[in-house]
């Protein structure tokens, strides 16, 4: 009996092909995607140390669905609203999956933003469910927009929508969107998935963000939001495994039982970590702060390549995209094949650009300087070619 079809994992597509090739072949590959913040020295020393002071706390297992209070406590705190408003997950990719399970049943349809973060389909489709695009589009050098009108259609389809603030690639926040995005929300009566776990990343964005993705400035939100967060951005430690959903809204109360049970299945955070947690919150103000430096300098760096790059303005988050010059087809492709270096290519995130590649701003910036000198030196040999 195979796999079920909603798990399989497909076909590799063109670049994982040449990829795990020259990987066999034995080709030193260095990859400016990499966006794994602890191959960039950003983990901070003091939460592994406040993790193994938290061991002891952790000795008895007494379980609830939301996770330890505490740890909630600590949460709200931070980032508002009460600890009976959050339920802790292993990650926010876990979130989705119970909130995909909680909002849709098979053959029902998500709204999600193109471009936008690939994980997102694979985890609807793992939950038997169709995606409903909306888009945004890019103006030089204003930025990204939102098209409130495919977003009107998406959510009169989709059992919910998401908005990513900022979006992964394209840093766009939704800032001036948010009170219509809440209204269609409302209006189509499907709830808003918010995926905030780039929130206080904000590069070139007008206004330095609050603490927590409050609401706008005179605007009392109608519809029902699960706000995702986690530690594997806010504490650049994805390794444990701990995020978690913030109910909100006027009519949320209706979600929570299902919510409660749903996480009552699997108790999935880990006892450890969440007993840390007190602690590890208050490592996050400092860490959001070294990283923010690290990637404006990575993007000042950026801003100064060669006429005919052309930088996309970037609001917030990790990930930077270039436009290179009209010389290839598939600009990351020929990146790996003729200089090994990996890029993530547009069309990762659903984007027709054929020389535009996302990378990370995480890498310490010398190293960073040095990556991006090579990437430009290889697509100026491919336009002498
Ligand atoms: C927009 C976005 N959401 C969620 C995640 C996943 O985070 P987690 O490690 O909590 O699953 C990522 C990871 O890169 C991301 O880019």
């Amino acid at each position: 009996m195979p796999a079920s079809a909603r798990s399989s994992p497909g076909t590799p597509n063109r670049l994982a092909r040449a990829r795990a090739r020259l990987l066999g072949q034995g080709a030193p590959l260095v990859d400016l995607a990499d966006s794994n913040p602890t191959n960039h020295q950003l983990l901070p020393p003091q939460v592994l140390d406040a993790v193994a002071r938290a061991a002891h706390l952790a000795g008895r297992y007494s379980p609830h669905p939301r996770g330890a209070l505490p740890a909630r406590e600590a949460l709200a705190a931070s980032f508002g609203g009460s600890p009976d408003d959050y339920w802790l997950t292993a990650s926010t990719s876990e979130a989705y999956s119970w909130l995909f399970q909680l909002l849709a049943d098979p053959g029902g349809r998500i709204g999600l933003p193109t471009p936008g973060y690939p994980l997102i389909e694979p985890l609807a489709a793992l939950a038997g469910l169709g995606t409903a695009p909306y888009r945004t589009f890019y103006v030089h050098p204003s930025g990204w927009e939102f098209d409130l009108e495919s977003f009107d259609r998406a959510a009169a389809w989709a059992k919910a929508m998401i908005v990513v603030n900022p979006n992964n690639p394209t840093g766009q926040y939704l800032d001036a969107a948010g009170p219509a995005v809440d209204e269609l929300c409302a209006r189509h009566g499907v709830p808003l998935i918010a995926d905030e776990v780039f929130w206080p990343f904000a590069l070139e964005r007008d206004q330095p963000p609050a603490p927590s993705a409050e609401p706008a400035p005179n605007h009392s939100p109608q519809a029902t939001v699960f706000h995702l967060s986690g530690l594997s951005k806010l504490l650049a430690a994805p390794q444990l495994k701990l995020a978690w959903i913030r109910l909100a809204g006027p009519d949320a109360g209706q979600y929570e039982a299902a919510l409660d049970q749903l996480a009552d299945t699997f108790l999935s955070a880990n006892g450890v970590v969440q007993a840390a947690l007190p602690e590890l919150l208050a490592l996050m103000p400092q860490t959001v702060d070294d990283i923010n430096r690290r990637l404006a300098a990575n993007l000042r760096t950026a801003r100064a390549l060669p006429d005919g790059f052309r930088v996309r303005r970037c609001d917030g988050g990790w990930t930077l995209l270039v436009d290179a010059p009209p010389v290839s087809d598939d600009l990351a492709l020929d990146m790996l094949e003729r200089a090994h270096l990996i890029t993530h290519p547009a069309w990762f995130y659903d984007l027709d650009a054929p020389n535009t590649v996302a990378l990370s701003l995480l890498p310490e910036p010398a190293r960073f300087k040095e990556q991006l000198d090579r990437f430009a030196q290889a697509v100026m040999d491919m336009s002498g070619d």
